[in-house]
């Protein structure tokens, strides 16, 4: 009977009746190159412990076809299904599920076509940012995607969530930007925007991955940008008024030109200055022009910052994407490389700031950089404004647009794995910290840095829409209501789901 009933092998023969050579995309634990493929792009070492649940398989589609089979095999054969792109989810929700399931990594899918008279591009799931951003930058100078800052993310669910970067106060998010998909839906269908219909193609735009199906591919509007660029740092420490100057950012960065983003960075450092470990605010900005129209501006605009020229340095604008990436600027060829960066364990949270802060909060929450725990933590506090003032909260699913001062990502990481409780606890202190200071009378926060803190779905059998609004409200505020409409819609079933997946209602 055992023969007969085995679903782990019943899945595999599925597939094997599907698949033609369904072995060469197929890895189960007896395959020697399973723990590299499902390891390639782990970004957060939290979740990948001897202890992390492990699939089952991964499989390693080349074709839509494969894709479909896969979805088929799995609903068939009782495994959950979670999909891979970039592998940057910092839940890790991409490779883990506490129940019997399977990943379909698209590694495969990552061919990015750029078509610059029409100013669109194709880019597949799988691809990275960097991959995109290169591809663009190998046929133009003069155009560029407003998507997220990292390079090695996956295109996947970067796009499904949203997609914030340094262009975002010029042209709003990346998912702004999408006009069309090809997705395969819970059935098997492999839709575009014209057969999936309007209400999907909206909730696919930033109401996050593994919910309604795999997109395979997104259509993408590029956007224009200057031959030359200017970006800048300027470093100030807790001795260095870095509170002042922080206080003051605030009050203005979200109502400088469009053209111009800044940020900053907080952590703790090692000042040879200071002689000791102190906390650093770092100002960065990103200008669409160069440096004689940008020291006027920030001289007129924002003198404390004091500004000199030798923070400032001219690049191209694919350049600047590797100089927010912390990376040389040269060669460019780095953005091609998915292992480019170090891999820590992790735990991030977000908010968005609406009424500015007091100069005692900012200097509250920079001495919590001091305490024990935060060695690798850091803050990045985003300019909002601009065009994310202009988009109408309910155009996409992302709802964080117009009135937000800035958005804050905390993140905090860790090498040792006994150091993990120490440093998830300081982010939770600060977070709790800055609820006096926080989106009020909801706290807001970004989808595409998931925190399971805010609350998950049953695991095991259904979730209510009550219990998933505690979370889903603080994502999507009232855009949840419509996402969890298209939900029940597409995969009344639930098929598509995980911790923060948006769960369907009931049927009557
Ligand atoms: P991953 O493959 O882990 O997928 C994330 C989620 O989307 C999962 O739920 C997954 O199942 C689902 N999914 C993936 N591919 C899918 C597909 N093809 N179809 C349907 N569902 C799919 N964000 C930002 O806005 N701006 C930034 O600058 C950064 N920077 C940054 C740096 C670093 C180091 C990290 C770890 C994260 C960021 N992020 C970010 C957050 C990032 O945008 C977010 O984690 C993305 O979801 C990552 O997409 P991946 O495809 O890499 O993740």
């Amino acid at each position: 009977a055992n023969l007969t009933h085995h679903p782990h092998r019943d899945f595999l023969r599925c597939l094997s009746l599907r698949i033609e050579n369904s072995c060469t995309i197929t890895y189960t634990h007896n395959n020697p190159s399973y723990p590299s493929v499902l390891n390639a792009s782990i970004q957060n070492t939290r979740f990948s412990t001897p202890t992390t649940p492990k699939p089952y398989a991964i499989i390693t589609p080349r074709k839509t076809s494969d894709v479909q089979s896969t979805i088929f095999c799995s609903k068939n054969h009782g495994f959950q299904l979670r999909i891979r792109s970039g592998g940057h989810d910092v839940e890790g929700v991409s490779y883990v599920s506490q129940v019997p399931f399977v990943v379909l990594d698209l590694v495969n899918f990552r061919d990015v076509k750029v078509d610059t008279k029409n100013e669109v591009a194709w880019v597949q799931s799988g691809a990275t940012t960097g991959e995109l951003y290169y591809g663009i930058a190998a046929k133009t100078q003069t155009l560029g995607f407003p998507a997220g800052i990292c390079h090695t993310i996956g295109i996947g669910g970067h796009l499904s969530g949203g997609g914030f970067g340094i262009l975002g106060r010029k042209y709003g998010l990346a998912a702004d930007h999408i006009i069309d998909a090809k997705m395969v839906d819970a059935n098997g269908r492999v839709l575009h925007r014209k057969s999936m219909g309007e209400d999907l193609f909206w909730a696919i735009r930033g109401g996050g991955g593994n919910t309604f199906g795999v997109v395979l591919a997104w259509k993408i509007k590029l956007v224009p940008v200057p031959p030359v660029v200017t970006v800048f740092t300027v470093n100030k420490n807790l001795e260095q008024n870095a509170t002042k100057i922080f206080h003051r950012w605030q009050q203005i960065a979200h109502k400088l030109p469009n053209d111009l983003f800044t940020t900053v960075w907080v952590m703790k450092v090692n000042s040879s200055q200071v002689g000791k470990k102190t906390v650093e605010a770092s100002f960065k900005g990103l200008f669409l022009g160069r440096i004689d129209e940008l020291i006027p501006l920030i001289q007129y605009a924002f003198p404390e910052l004091g500004l000199a020229r030798e923070n400032c340095t001219q690049m191209s604008w694919v350049q600047s994407v590797l100089y927010f990436g912390a990376l040389p600027i040269e060669p460019v060829e780095i953005l091609l490389n998915r292992s480019a960066l170090p891999r820590l364990s992790l735990k991030a949270k977000t908010d968005y700031i609406r009424e500015p802060m007091s100069e005692a909060g900012f200097e509250g929450f920079m001495n919590m950089f001091l305490e024990e725990g935060t060695d690798l933590a850091i803050t990045m506090m985003e300019a909002f404004g601009g065009k994310m003032d202009e988009i109408r909260e309910n155009e996409i699913p992302f709802p964080h647009r117009s009135g937000i001062l800035f958005e804050s990502v905390y993140i905090v990481q860790w090498i040792n794995e006994e150091d993990a409780g120490l440093c998830i606890n300081w982010m939770r202190r600060l977070y709790n910290y800055m609820s006096s200071y926080a989106s009020k009378s909801l706290r807001e926060a970004y989808y595409n840095y998931k925190d399971l803190d805010l609350g998950i779905n049953n695991v095991n059998g259904y979730t209510s829409y009550e219990q998933a609004s505690v979370w889903g409200l603080k994502y999507f505020k009232n855009n949840f209501k419509r996402l969890v409409r298209v939900k029940t819609m597409i995969d009344p079933t639930n098929f598509f789901s995980n911790e923060q997946s948006i769960p369907p209602l009931l049927s009557p």
